[in-house]
């Protein structure tokens, strides 16, 4: 990683294991709300190795999604810790965070969260934009990926006239685009129907299996999640169970 902090021993993680690419860490989230306090999660700890495909299960409102925004520093944790690559991301500056986010970590959302203002070319783009990587690498790239996961007519076309499965196919050049070593998907397959989520996901096991990418994905799909290396159940914010899906 190319953070200025690299070098910084303070701000890694302890544990001597350059196998884990994310660590969570003793974490909680809550809010304060007139009601009361609202628990997001509760005391979270787990591990992901490099190069491991792991689903987070769990009834809506659990915590699934208030974990991975933690996971990936879009979110701060009311307590804990989280090591991206052995670096402790939270005891870092909004910016400095911010910087490790765009160069280590892909997001893909259930709603794609593509700009409609922009054509699928540049929505791709945009990540290595906020990288500084510069404009001819940078759309080379992003026609490379887009024809790799077949959108090559699509390029200039707004994100709003593609099919959900075309705009999702879109999310995952985009977060391809830094090259980064983790990825995370909230429901990546949520809004699609049976045959265009298998694809998806069709994708992300090619991502996990040919790319060694790391990968963790909240699905409502059992069947899904039996094909992942490893499940992590939530209930109440907690971690329920895990289970290792043998033959994934
Ligand atoms: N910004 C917020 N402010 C207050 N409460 C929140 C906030 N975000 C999430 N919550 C609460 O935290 C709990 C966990 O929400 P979360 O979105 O993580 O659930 P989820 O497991 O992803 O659910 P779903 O499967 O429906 O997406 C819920 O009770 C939710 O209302
Ligand atoms: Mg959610």
């Amino acid at each position: 990683m190319n953070s200025p902090c690299d070098n910084d021993r303070s701000i890694k993680s302890n544990h001597d294991n350059e196998s884990m690419a994310l660590e969570a860490r003793n974490l909680n989230k809550f809010w304060e709300s007139q009601a009361g306090k609202v628990i997001g999660v509760t005391n979270i700890s787990f591990s992901v190795r490099k190069g491991e495909f792991v689903s987070i299960v769990g009834p809506s409102g659990s915590g699934k999604s208030t974990l991975l925004n933690m996971l990936g520093a879009l979110e701060r944790p009311s307590s804990g810790q989280v090591f991206i690559n052995g670096t402790d991301i939270f005891s870092m500056n909004d910016s400095q965070a911010a910087t490790i986010r765009n160069k280590s970590i892909g997001f893909i959302f259930q709603s794609y969260n593509l700009i409609n203002r922009s054509n699928v070319l540049k929505n791709v783009e945009f990540p290595a934009i906020i990288g500084g990587m510069n404009k001819s690498e940078r759309r080379m790239r992003a026609t490379k990926l887009l024809n790799f996961l077949g959108l090559k007519s699509k390029l200039k076309s707004k994100p709003s006239n593609l099919s959900g499965g075309e705009q999702q196919r879109v999310a995952i050049a985009r977060s391809l685009m830094n090259n980064p070593a983790i990825i995370l998907a909230d429901e990546p397959t949520g809004n699609l129907d049976t045959k265009t989520g298998a694809d998806v996901f069709g994708l992300l096991k090619l991502l996990s299996n040919k790319f060694k990418r790391t990968i963790v994905m909240v699905t409502h799909n059992p069947e899904l999640a039996a094909n992942t290396d490893r499940s992590i159940h939530i209930k109440d914010g907690r971690i329920e169970k895990q289970v290792k899906n043998f033959g994934a």
